[in-house]
């Protein structure tokens, strides 16, 4: 059995870093920013990124504290080779978040940035990144707000459902995209000082193409959902979308809301 195998989130990533950067890595490379700051994460820390994709959070830790103390966990293959190829000296592992492969104490921090919704065991994932965080250390999560501030997802299935009212708005087939249940799976699962909050940051595009082009790489929950459809429901969720979006004949910059919660081990 390989690691995605064992892990089903991991199978609706199954593209390449490089794909994935177009879809979500220009918001995640920003939301790992305020996450990182959230989190109280600067020098002298060792740190774990945990579902860490291609590396988005990653680098922003890497820039803080210096490679040789940040590890990088993901059950993606393609996700840990690109973090090793694109950020030389993280020590980046095949893993699943429900059994990290770290002894207990081993690390000042761990975050997990836009995981929680596709891990299979959340309250696992919270008691793994609790064990492996020495006393006193931060525990950081955050998961899009799928209800209306992550506007990229909201449009889509809003655009979606004006077609298809049986389609898997992730607003309602995701946890954690509320505000609140990033904290209360913390609470369950023992860590202190839990806090809570939003962070937001915004992503451009060049014009509907480039904001449309990046759904039909099967990535997420989303693009694959655009890539079950046949052509002519695919061509009508195109207009639907673009109809939305506001028509846009050139440049356009969207914004997006995510939860977070954090706590001390
Ligand atoms: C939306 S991506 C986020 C990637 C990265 N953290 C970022 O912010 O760009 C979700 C990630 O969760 C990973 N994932 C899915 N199931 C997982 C599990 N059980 N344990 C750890 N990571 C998992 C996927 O492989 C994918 O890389």
């Amino acid at each position: 059995m390989t690691s995605s195998d064992s892990a089903p989130g991991a199978r609706t990533f199954t593209i390449s870093g490089d794909v994935y950067d177009r879809f979500m890595g220009r918001y995640s490379t920003k939301l790992a920013v305020p996450l990182a700051d959230a989190a109280g994460i600067g020098p002298g820390q060792t740190l774990l990124d945990v579902g860490c994709g291609p590396g988005a959070l990653t680098a922003e830790l890497v820039r803080r504290v210096g490679a040789e103390h940040v590890s990088a966990v993901d059950p993606a293959p393609q996700f840990v080779e690109a973090v090793r190829g694109r950020i030389p000296g993280v020590d980046a592992r095949v893993g699943r978040a429900e059994e990290l492969p770290y002894p207990d104490g081993r690390f000042d921090a761990a975050l997990a940035q836009l995981v929680l919704h596709f891990v299979s065991d959340a309250d696992a994932t919270a008691r793994e990144m609790r064990r492996v965080v020495r006393p006193g250390g931060v525990v950081a999560a955050c998961v899009w707000d799928f209800g209306g501030g992550m506007q990229m997802l909201r449009l889509f299935w809003d655009a979606a459902l004006a077609l298809d009212p049986a389609a898997p708005d992730e607003e309602h087939t995701r946890p954690f995209g509320r505000d609140g249940e990033i904290a209360g799976l913390f609470e369950r699962a023992g860590l202190e000082d839990v806090e809570r909050g939003s962070l937001e940051v915004e992503a451009s595009y060049e014009d509907f193409d480039d904001f449309w082009t990046p759904f039909l790489s099967t990535t997420g929950p989303a693009g694959a959902y655009a890539d079950a459809l046949d052509d002519g429901h695919r061509a009508r969720l195109h207009d639907e979308l673009r109809t939305r979006v506001g028509s846009p004949e050139g440049p356009f910059t969207l914004k997006a809301k995510a939860w977070y919660a954090k706590g001390r081990a």
